[in-house]
Order: structure tokens, then C-alpha cells, then sequence
């Protein structure tokens, strides 16, 4: 397995890997690697081949954090993060500086205006142009022919998915379904930095998800899954909506197939999860 920490080391590296059949397979993570993150490696080695050459991007964007307080605590295991990825099989970890991602007077960037405008895109204004420009870029530096995304970020997946279609960018996406810890908590790097009560607690998002989803109206279900998450005292909801699947807009009769999502604080951290009905 090669390090790479430059980006003018990642397409020298990137030649001498890869094969003449091989497919070149990213996936694009901030690190702090857990099962969900494994998944989509064990994905990507399944989808490269035996003589494709799968790439983790391990790189804590700074242009999507909103809160400088929230990128500043973002975990950063790189040993644990590296050995994990020795043990899955990866052939590249690229883990640039950000000063060499960005320039300081740098001038472009994607933006999509559709899709990012509901759910987290709502709440966090500038948020998903910063994970479109560093995708993107990851895309361009790795030369990659196909990468793998997570279904936990269903807002994320749907609008890479759009830019890849929209500006015709020849990388193939690849989704993996959200791997949950035993009692229905999503995965999250984020979960570490919750205290021993608010990680108790937590699970009930996931629970009052599923429970409204078998209700019939949207009314009914948005309440349900409100009351759900609010019956704690340490949970506050940044944004609970129902959705078009495929528009992200909301729904106001039920359409299927839609998306019920949320997004919950506990103290500073910021939780997401969705389930998806019909
Ligand atoms: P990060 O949060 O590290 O997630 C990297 C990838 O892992 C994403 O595609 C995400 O959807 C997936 N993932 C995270 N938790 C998961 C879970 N519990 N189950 C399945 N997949 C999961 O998402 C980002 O980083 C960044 O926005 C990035 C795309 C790297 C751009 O900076």
C-alpha cells in the first residue's frame, strides 16, 4: 500500500499501480474510518478486480465545514485509519494537505442549485458546493473510473450523482446502503464525540424514523417522528422533512418512493439519518 501526501505525487503514484485492464476505483472519505467507510472500500476491491487499483482519499475538506469549531474537532486517527486500510486491501491512500488543495486565491468552484437546496443544504448554505468542488477535484487528481458513495448521505449521493451526469464527468458511482451499529445508530465519524448519555440516546432517531414511516399521511408521519426524537431532552432537531426521492422537494401528499430525513443535535454534534419509503 502507498501513501501518498502530495498532489503532484498522486498521478506519478497512480501510473506505476495501475494496470493495463485495471479499473481505478475511489473512495473519497475525511477519515476516522469505520464500518460504514470499510464497506465502501470492500466495495471498491470488489468492483477494481484483482488487478484494479482501489484509492481511499482520507481529506477534511475545509470549504464544507460551516463551523470552524466543527472542523477543528473533526477526528483525525491517521495510524488506526491507515492500518485499517493495509488490512481491507487498498492499494493508495491519498491524504493531501489542504493548502495544496486549494490555492489561496482560488476562484472556481461547482455549485449545483437544485437538489442542495432542501435538508442539509437548507441549514448549511455552501455546504454541498464544497463537497461538489472536492469530489470533483479527487475525481480529476485520481483519474479515477468509477467511486463509491454511502446511502447515509443521501443528499451527498443524489447530488454527485447530478453533477456527474450534468457535467458529464466519466467516473461511474457506485452507492453502498447505511451500515448501523447494533441498536440502529447510523455510523458516523461524528459518533465518537458524543458523551456516554447522548450515545444512549441516540438510537431513538433511527427508531422514530422507522416507527412514523408506517404511518399513512404526511402530517401524521412528520409529528410521529417529531415527537420520537423530541421525547429526549438532549436531542434538537436542525431539520425533519419528508421528500421526493428523486427531487429532494418536499412532499406534501405521500409520493413513493420518498425520503423521511432528519438531522439532530446532541450538544455540538450533528447527526444525520434517513429512511426511505416505498
Ligand atoms: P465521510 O463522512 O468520511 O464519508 C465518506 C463516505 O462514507 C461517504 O460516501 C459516506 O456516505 C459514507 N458513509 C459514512 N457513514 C456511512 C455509513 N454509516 N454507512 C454507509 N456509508 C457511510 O461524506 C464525506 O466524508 C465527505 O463529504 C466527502 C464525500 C469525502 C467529501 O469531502
Amino acid at each position: 500500500m502507498k501513501t501518498i501526501e502530495s498532489v503532484t505525487g498522486i498521478r506519478s503514484a497512480l501510473e506505476e499501480t495501475a494496470g493495463p485492464a485495471g479499473r481505478r476505483t475511489l473512495v473519497p472519505t475525511m477519515g476516522a474510518l469505520h464500518r460504514g467507510h470499510m464497506e465502501l472500500i470492500k466495495r471498491a476491491r470488489q468492483h477494481a478486480g484483482p488487478g484494479g487499483t482501489v484509492i481511499v482519499s482520507i481529506f477534511v475538506n475545509p470549504i464544507q465545514f460551516d463551523h470552524k469549531s466543527d472542523l477543528d474537532q473533526y477526528p483525525r486517527p491517521v495510524e488506526a485509519d491507515l492500518e485499517k486500510c493495509m488490512a481491507a486491501g487498498v492499494d493508495v491512500v491519498f491524504m493531501p494537505r489542504a493548502d495544496e488543495i486549494y490555492h489561496p486565491d482560488r476562484s472556481v468552484t461547482v455549485s449545483e442549485t437544485s437538489l442542495s437546496r432542501s435538508l442539509c443544504g437548507a441549514t448549511r448554505p455552501g455546504h454541498f458546493d464544497g463537497v461538489c468542488t472536492v469530489v470533483l477535484k479527487l475525481f480529476l487528481l485520481t483519474g479515477c473510473h468509477a467511486a463509491v458513495f454511502g446511502e447515509k448521505d443521501y443528499q451527498q449521493l443524489a447530488i454527485i450523482r447530478r453533477m456527474v451526469r450534468d457535467l458529464d464527468v466519466p467516473v461511474e458511482i457506485l452507492a453502498c446502503p447505511t451500515v448501523r451499529e447494533s441498536d440502529g445508530l447510523a455510523m458516523s465519524s461524528r459518533n465518537v464525540r458524543l458523551h456516554a448519555r447522548q450515545r444512549a440516546d441516540a438510537p431513538r432517531i433511527h427508531r422514530a424514523l422507522c416507527e412514523a414511516a408506517k404511518l399513512a399521511r404526511v402530517p401524521e408521519i412528520l409529528a410521529a417522528a417529531r415527537a420520537g426524537i423530541e421525547g429526549s431532552d438532549m436531542a434538537r432537531i436542525d431539520y425533519l422533512s419528508l421528500v421526493d426521492a428523486e427531487t429532494l422537494q418536499p412532499a406534501e401528499s405521500l409520493v413513493h418512493p420518498a425520503i423521511l430525513a432528519t438531522a439532530v443535535f446532541y450538544g455540538e454534534v450533528r447527526l444525520i439519518d434517513h429512511v426511505r419509503l416505498g
